[in-house]
């Protein structure tokens, strides 16, 4: 590694030892004189005050010695500043927009998170701004903090050294989910994290199906890549034509959703061709049957989950940041079961109950004045900057939200 890039934390920490360690001691020599001076000046052992005119050796050392202790402190805290402001010309940039209460970063192909990613070992330049309020970028770890505000572009460079994770304070007070304006810094190995920037990110949400089966231990028997282990491959298995012995006679069936709900349900009822009656039947909802067979639809492979776009942007828009998901409150109503929801709102000082459907929740984006939900503040900016494609997804998404 550069022995230069780790500088700015080490030069941050010398000005702050060498200015603490001034602090205490000279804290330490007041204290101590003054009791002295109690003890060995008082009026008992001293009656009659003694007149100085003056002493130009002291005035000389009381005027010398602080200069050189707060040019010291000067020089220290001059040079960690430098090394904070100077970011090398080869660092890797990531642009930060802040806004009431979330963080969201873009790299450079234009992939967009609500952590930030960033390869080990490389020195690290944040461009910080701000959508509505002052916000502060906090990575303590790094020693940096730096305001973000609307309308300007400030930065903050670190180096990122060893893979780890660190957290992301905001570190100015801006409303009422300021204390949870949280985030993290992590530091992956540079071929993962090329690997991570790179892939897509319909593929980095899990399909539901897939976790099902694998909290069954459904891959324990049956692999996804077409080869045979105890029971048939799950690759290309929906639609398939499968020769099944029922009551000891062959006949072709479909494996369509009735046929694959049977044989997960009650798997000795048919059995297929070539395989041993060995597996237990599984208790599962309807629901979680559909998102199962949702995934053997896709080939066996994970399908791009209904509203898994919109859950992105919600995210990466900072919309969960005063909205959740799970029908908690926060400072905006929560997007579970907010679809067709009757709601009552003011609008132009009058009350009225409205239903919450599509054209709605367009409105309620768009112009978030307009309607203002009984019981809160009417604090949402406006988030004209979406495309109709995002608004379509998020409404989508929030249309899973039930
Ligand atoms: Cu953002 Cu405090």
């Amino acid at each position: 590694m550069d022995a230069t890039l780790i500088d700015a934390v080490s030069k941050v920490d010398t000005a702050f030892k060498f200015i603490f360690g001034v602090s205490f001691v000279i804290l330490f020599l007041i204290t101590a004189v003054t009791l002295y001076f109690l003890f060995r000046y008082s009026k008992k052992r001293n009656p009659v005050p003694a007149q100085i005119e003056g002493n130009l050796v002291a005035e000389i050392i009381w005027i010398v010695v602080p200069c050189i202790i707060v040019g010291a402190m000067f020089w220290y805290g001059w040079v960690g500043y430098k090394a904070l402001r100077e970011a090398p010309a080869n660092s890797y940039e990531v642009k930060c927009t802040a806004r009431m209460w979330s963080w969201k970063f873009e790299y450079p192909n234009g992939k967009t998170s609500d952590k930030l990613y960033v390869p080990a070992d490389t020195p690290i330049k944040v461009d910080l701004t701000s959508v509505d309020v002052i916000h502060s970028f906090y990575v303590a770890a790094f020693r940096v903090k730096m305001d973000t505000v609307p309308g300007m572009h400030t930065y903050v460079w670190f180096n990122s050294g060893e893979p780890a994770e660190y957290e992301i304070q905001c570190a100015e007070y801006c409303g009422v989910r300021h204390a949870y304006m949280l985030s993290k810094v992590v530091v992956v190995p540079k071929e993962e994290f090329d690997k991570w920037l790179n892939a897509s990110a319909a593929a980095e949400v899990p399909d539901e199906g897939e976790e099902l089966l694998k909290k069954h231990g459904c891959f324990d028997c049956h692999t996804t890549d077409g080869t045979d282990l105890v029971g048939p491959s799950f690759k290309g298995i929906y639609g398939r034509d499968t020769v099944v012995v029922e009551n000891g006679k062959e006949k072709t069936v479909k494996a369509d959703d009735m046929y694959l709900e049977k044989s997960i349900t009650q798997p000795a009822a048919d059995i297929v061709k070539g395989y041993e009656d060995m597996m237990p039947p599984f208790e599962l909802t309807k629901e979680e049957l559909g998102k199962i067979i949702g995934y053997f639809k896709g080939g066996g492979k994970p399908t791009a989950k209904l509203g898994a776009k919109g859950a992105e942007i919600a995210e990466r828009e900072g919309c969960t940041g005063c909205h959740s998901v799970d029908g908690s409150e926060l400072v905006g109503p929560s997007f579970k079961g907010l679809m067709d929801r009757k709601t009552a709102v003011t609008k132009d000082g009058k009350k009225m109950e409205v239903t919450a459907n599509v054209e709605y929740i367009i409105s309620s984006i768009k112009h978030p004045s307009e309607y203002v939900v009984e019981g809160y503040e009417p604090s949402m900016p406006e988030y004209g900057q979406l495309s109709d494609d995002d608004i379509k997804a998020l409404i989508e998404y929030i249309s899973t939200l039930k």
